[in-house]
């Protein structure tokens, strides 16, 4: 498996930074997205061990010419991609009433149409090579729907159904698709997370929305290691045919089987008891 090449987005911390460096370790040729990178000569971080590198380059998920670049530049310089992980990613907490249609356009405008838009620039690319396989980051709450962070759930749950329908799309062009689903992770991600504007003390949400938000923050900072996510997406990497979903984490593949076995209700009075 030495020297094929990756793409992942959002590669300048957490899940993504953690997963570039297991990918070079492991001897690919790791191209890595932020949107504060700018492309250099020089490789960013090479593990002469492994042969493999990182090299960092501009990406906003966002910006139609932004990923059309940094998809050229790593076919400038490889001639292919082997695998897309597609990981940036970010929160907006805040109850549905508050948040704006701004707010929440934008939220979907990352972690939705961004993931989307990367994705349909590089179908072309490995349409035509071949082979490739797309791993993108759900999340437990891509399956679940926890309060105050509705539109970051329903961006993920978005996200999961595009990926489920396009395995079925191009799987005859030798293309894998999966989705990865973190549980509370320790990284940036929490200080990241953009709290609405309206979520205030004139909410009526507001008190609410303070314990609801500070158990999740509480739970992703004692969460597990972006290393340990890692390794699955390295898992999925590798996998001649990974399953459409992996949950991370006995726990959570717990949560989400008795998601599937127990009556709704039951589910919904152990979300009602942590996050109100
Ligand atoms: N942490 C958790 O508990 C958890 C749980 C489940 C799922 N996830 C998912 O895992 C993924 C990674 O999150 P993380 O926890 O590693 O968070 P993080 O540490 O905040 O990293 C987020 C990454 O996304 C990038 N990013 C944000 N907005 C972007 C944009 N508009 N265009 C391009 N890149 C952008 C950031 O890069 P720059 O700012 O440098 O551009 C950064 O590298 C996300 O999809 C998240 O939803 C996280």
């Amino acid at each position: 498996m030495k020297n094929q090449v990756i793409l992942i987005t959002g590669a300048s911390s957490g899940i993504g930074k953690a997963a570039a460096e297991l990918f070079m370790k492991k001897g690919y040729h790791v191209y890595g997205t932020s949107r504060k990178a700018e492309i250099s000569d020089k490789h960013t971080y090479s593990d002469a061990q492994s042969g493999g590198f990182i090299d960092m380059i501009p990406l906003d998920v966002t910006s139609d010419d932004s990923v059309k670049n940094a998809i050229d530049v790593v076919l400038f310089k490889e001639g292919h991609i082997d695998v897309l992980v597609s990981n940036a990613g970010m929160g907006i907490a805040g109850s549905i009433e508050d948040t704006t249609m701004d707010e929440a356009k934008k939220q979907f405008e990352v972690n939705f149409f961004g993931s989307l838009r990367v994705i349909k620039a590089i179908l072309p690319v490995m349409r035509k090579q071949g082979f490739g396989k797309i791993i993108a980051l759900s999340s437990v709450a891509g399956v679940i729907s926890i309060p105050y962070q509705a539109h970051y759930s329903s961006s993920k749950f978005a996200l999961e159904s595009i990926m489920e329908a396009l395995r079925y799309e191009v799987s005859p062009f030798n293309i894998k698709v999966c989705l990865v689903e973190p549980g509370d992770t320790k990284t940036e991600f929490t200080s990241n997370r953009i709290y609405s504007e309206n979520a205030n003390q004139n909410s009526p949400y507001f008190e609410s929305f303070k314990k609801s938000i500070a158990r999740m923050e509480r739970d992703e900072q004692n969460g597990v290691s972006p290393e340990k996510v890692a390794k699955t997406i390295y898992k999925m990497a590798v996998r001649k045919n990974p399953p459409v979903r992996t949950t991370v984490g006995f726990q959570y593949k717990l949560i989400l089987f008795l998601k599937k076995i127990l009556p709704a209700k039951v589910l919904e009075i152990a979300v009602r008891m942590l996050y109100t």
